[in-house]
């Protein structure tokens, strides 16, 4: 009997847990207001903020994906320069696109982006909603919702991880925000606060997003001062906001050694073209070996490769972070003579410029650069 008595009783805990839960949903709710004021008041002037145009929401959102704004907006004016419409993207050379995408790194960004422009001009226009979207290719769950909502007005909450660490801390959530689930929960807790206003829908992913990118910023502390959820926050309130959000560690990089030749020969490089599959796919690079090589086992590649070293010149070393691999470098300036195996295209300074080379090599480009540019100013051609 007195089981049953304390059984119908409700769980402290429970109860706990659950006046816990609707202080955090009250406190989402309460912090929509504020935060689109804020973002009316205080949001950069960026310019697929001006459009409703799918078109150049998409490719900013695309560009926009782990690349800085600082570092996308020269690429996003060029890009719709040269290529104003989803048809004009799906007709370009693919060596065009590679080209205007040279720095901006992830390549297979800029393929993507061309496969689902040929989707698009098939289909006579974007699809204009999430599960539609989500279809093209390079668009995962973020990009399609915050298209989604920023061009079509739909109701999508779209989370990367500037609005994973704002949900993070105002709400005090200590969950590892790598996880797929943290995520789907942060979503959802998004979307049940999305707000009815047609004028407030495209722009409330933005704010979110604004206000992680701009004043709950990662890497040091969040200027809590500038915020316009600073008496709602609980992460600030209980003083656990700076170290928010927990992320579990990362797993080391692969380091892989190379050695890259820069070949010079009558006042051009030598560069050849990346396999079709894997990093960098496609795109050109300084021929080079997979392991660090002296100066002793060196000149056993050039001989390999049926030339003939001239003169050895410079020693280069460099560095390159990947997302999962670091390239350490040793690189090799010398002139040779002789043709070289049938992939290698020997390049002047403005056909060098004309092609898509992969930052991972921007210090031997430099060089390439300067020693050929050096050699058409002295009029005078490579011939030791
Ligand atoms: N990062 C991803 N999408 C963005 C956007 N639309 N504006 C600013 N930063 C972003």
């Amino acid at each position: 009997m007195r089981g049953i008595f304390w059984a119908l009783l409700p769980n402290p805990a429970l109860l706990c847990y659950n006046a816990a839960m609707e202080q955090k949903k009250r406190n989402l709710e309460s912090a929509v207001q504020p935060l689109l004021d804020w973002y009316r008041l205080s949001a950069r002037d960026l310019p697929w903020r001006k459009t409703r145009d799918p078109y150049r929401i998409w490719v900013s959102e695309i560009m926009l994906q782990q690349t800085r704004v600082a570092a996308v907006l020269g690429y996003y004016a060029r890009f719709l320069d040269a290529f104003p419409s989803v048809e004009a993207l799906a007709q370009s050379p693919e060596d065009q696109l590679l080209k205007l995408w040279e720095g901006l790194g992830y390549y297979s960004r800029a393929r993507n982006l061309q496969k689902a422009a040929q989707m698009v001009a098939e289909r006579g226009g974007f699809p204009e909603d999430y599960p539609g979207l989500l279809a093209l290719p390079g668009v995962g769950e973020y990009t399609a919702a915050a298209i989604a909502s920023a061009a079509f007005g739909k109701r999508e909450a779209a989370v990367d991880g500037n609005v994973l660490r704002v949900i993070a801390r105002l709400l005090d959530c200590h969950d590892d925000i790598t996880a797929p689930q943290t995520k789907k929960k942060i979503r959802a807790h998004v979307q049940a606060v999305f707000p009815e206003a047609p004028e407030d829908v495209p722009i409330f992913n933005q704010a979110l997003m604004e206000l992680g990118a701009t004043v709950c910023a990662p890497n040091g502390p969040p200027k809590c001062l500038l915020c316009p959820l600073r008496t709602l926050c609980l992460g600030l309130a209980r003083g656990t906001a700076e170290a928010l959000p927990v992320k579990a560690p990362k797993k080391a990089r692969r380091v892989e050694e190379k050695t890259v030749f820069l070949l010079l020969r009558d006042g051009k490089a030598a560069l050849r073209k990346r396999p079709p599959g894997g990093l960098l796919a496609g795109l050109w690079e300084f021929p080079n070996t997979d392991e660090a090589l002296d100066e002793n086992a060196a000149p056993s590649v050039i001989s390999g490769w049926g030339l003939e070293a001239r003169s050895w010149r410079a020693k280069l070393a460099a560095k390159h972070i990947f997302t999962h691999v670091e390239w350490r470098m040793t690189g090799y300036t010398l002139a040779v003579s002789g043709e070289g195996p049938p992939d290698f295209v020997w390049m002047n300074a403005a056909e060098l410029k004309a092609h898509a080379v992969p930052s991972a090599f921007a210090r031997y480009y430099a060089e390439a650069l300067k020693a050929l540019e050096r050699e058409e100013e002295n009029g005078i051609l490579e011939k030791e």
